[in-house]
């Protein structure tokens, strides 16, 4: 999945910016990081919810990433409640990078 985003965006992923995006708000109230908490090896809270959401990252929740239907239709639905419009390959190659690179 990550090869194939860095594909699309035609530049190569980088984690340190993927974090930095997800930590950061989009000119909306809620970051990546406020459902998803800032480590994502942990399990999160739905803002609105408050519903139990299991880690992102594979190397706490092996799930993960490995449906891309699921995975399109999260990143579609997150990205513009954060930031009113999808996000790009770019930015879900930067995501992506940042969290497989997380350990447990
Ligand atoms: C309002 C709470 C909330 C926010 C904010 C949020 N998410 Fe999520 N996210 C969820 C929920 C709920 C799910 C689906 C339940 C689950 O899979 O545990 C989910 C699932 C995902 C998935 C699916 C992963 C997979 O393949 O299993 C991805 C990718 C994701 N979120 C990325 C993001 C990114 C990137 C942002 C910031 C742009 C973000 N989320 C912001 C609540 C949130």
């Amino acid at each position: 999945m990550l090869a194939g985003y860095a594909k699309a965006s035609g530049q190569a992923p980088q984690a340190v910016r993927g974090q930095q995006f997800f930590d950061a708000t989009h000119g909306k109230e809620w970051s990546c990081s406020t459902c998803h908490t800032k480590l994502p090896t942990a399990e999160g809270t739905h803002a609105s919810t408050r519903k139990a959401i299991t880690p992102l990252a594979p190397a706490a929740n092996a799930k993960r990433f490995t449906d891309s239907a699921k995975t399109e239709k999260w990143f579609r639905r997150n990205c513009n409640d954060v930031l009113g419009r999808e996000c790009t390959a770019a930015e879900k190659a930067d995501v992506l990078a940042w969290l497989i690179s997380l350990k447990p």
